[in-house]
């Protein structure tokens, strides 16, 4: 049985990357303005927890739990769902003015919209989330997600089902495989070439593996299952399954507006 593991080569150039001041300075000012583009940074997760504890702990409570049906710290709205849906509740209030509205500077509105996206966490990640419409649209057009996933019945199998994905990822890891996909690979999703003693070449994505067995979609969009005995060879690539995408960080993030709400088969 043969494994590449391509990768390999190239990392090993990254120690004498690591040498090189000038390109470790780039390197961080790339990723000051990934986080900049794609989320809040660290600051306005700070003051926004400020402005929490002094204007809006009253009533949601420290953890956010305390007005029925809703948790701030998880993302438990009962309309929300992008930040400028956040922006608008905060500066107009809700529920008949059992929530007043909140006159904020636009650093203390970012601040607790960032605290909320952080889940409460001073160190935690606070993605951007944009406009689940028109982050549909994007995803079955110009994104060109659907080209690979299939949603609701809808699409290819070449790539994992995204029905449930809102429920089963966080934002921060959603945004990184849109934005960088080759960091975010799954170890089982993994294109594989294989032969069989038949003379089969069969290329596909892995789906599940075991001792003695592999199922995999092939390029047919078929299910199989195939025995190890009955492979001459088994290749596992670990190539990013796709590129970057080229959208905006407005267009990522509504992107990412949409994918957490799918959670299910309605
Ligand atoms: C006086 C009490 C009170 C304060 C203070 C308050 N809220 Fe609320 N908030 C509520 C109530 C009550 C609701 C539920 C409204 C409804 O019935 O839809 C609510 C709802 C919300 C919602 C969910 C809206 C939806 O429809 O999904 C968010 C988000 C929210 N509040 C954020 C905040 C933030 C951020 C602050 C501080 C800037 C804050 N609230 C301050 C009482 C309050
Ligand atoms: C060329 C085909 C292709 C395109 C185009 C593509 N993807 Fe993917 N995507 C994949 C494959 C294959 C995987 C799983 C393998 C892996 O981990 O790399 C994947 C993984 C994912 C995952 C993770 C699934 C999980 O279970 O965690 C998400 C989320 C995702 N893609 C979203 C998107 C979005 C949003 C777009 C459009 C911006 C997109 N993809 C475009 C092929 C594609």
């Amino acid at each position: 049985m043969k494994t590449q593991i391509s990768r390999t080569a190239r990392l090993s150039i990254l120690p004498a990357l690591a040498f090189s001041g000038l390109l470790a300075v780039s390197a961080q000012q790339a990723l000051a303005q990934e986080v900049g583009d794609h989320q809040y940074t660290s600051e306005a997760v700070e003051t926004g927890s400020q402005v929490y504890t002094q204007q809006c702990a009253l009533c949601h409570g420290p953890q956010g739990a305390l007005v029925d049906g809703i948790n701030l710290s998880i993302g438990q709205f009962r309309t929300v769902q992008s930040d400028a849906d956040l922006r608008q509740v905060i500066s107009e209030g809700a529920g008949q003015g059992r929530m007043p509205a909140f006159s904020l500077r636009a650093e203390e509105l970012r601040g607790v919209i960032a605290f909320i996206r952080a889940g409460f966490d001073p160190e935690g990640v606070a993605v951007i989330i944009g406009d689940p419409v028109r982050g549909k649209e994007l995803f079955e057009g110009e994104g060109q997600c659907a080209d690979c996933h299939r949603v609701r019945g809808v699409g290819p199998r070449t790539a994992p089902d995204l029905s449930n994905i809102g429920a089963i990822r966080t934002p921060a890891s959603l945004q990184r495989n849109i934005t960088d996909p080759a960091t975010a690979l799954l170890p089982i999703n993994r294109p594989v070439r294989l032969v069989t003693r038949f003379e089969e070449t069969i290329v596909g994505r892995r789906l599940n593996e075991d001792t003695y067995t592999v199922q995999l979609i092939d390029s047919t969009e078929r299910l199989r299952s195939l025995k190890k005995v009955d492979l001459i060879s088994y290749e596992i690539s670990d190539e990013p399954s796709k590129q970057p995408t080229t959208m905006s960080s407005d267009e990522v993030a509504d992107v990412i507006g949409y994918l957490l709400t799918l959670r299910g088969l309605e």
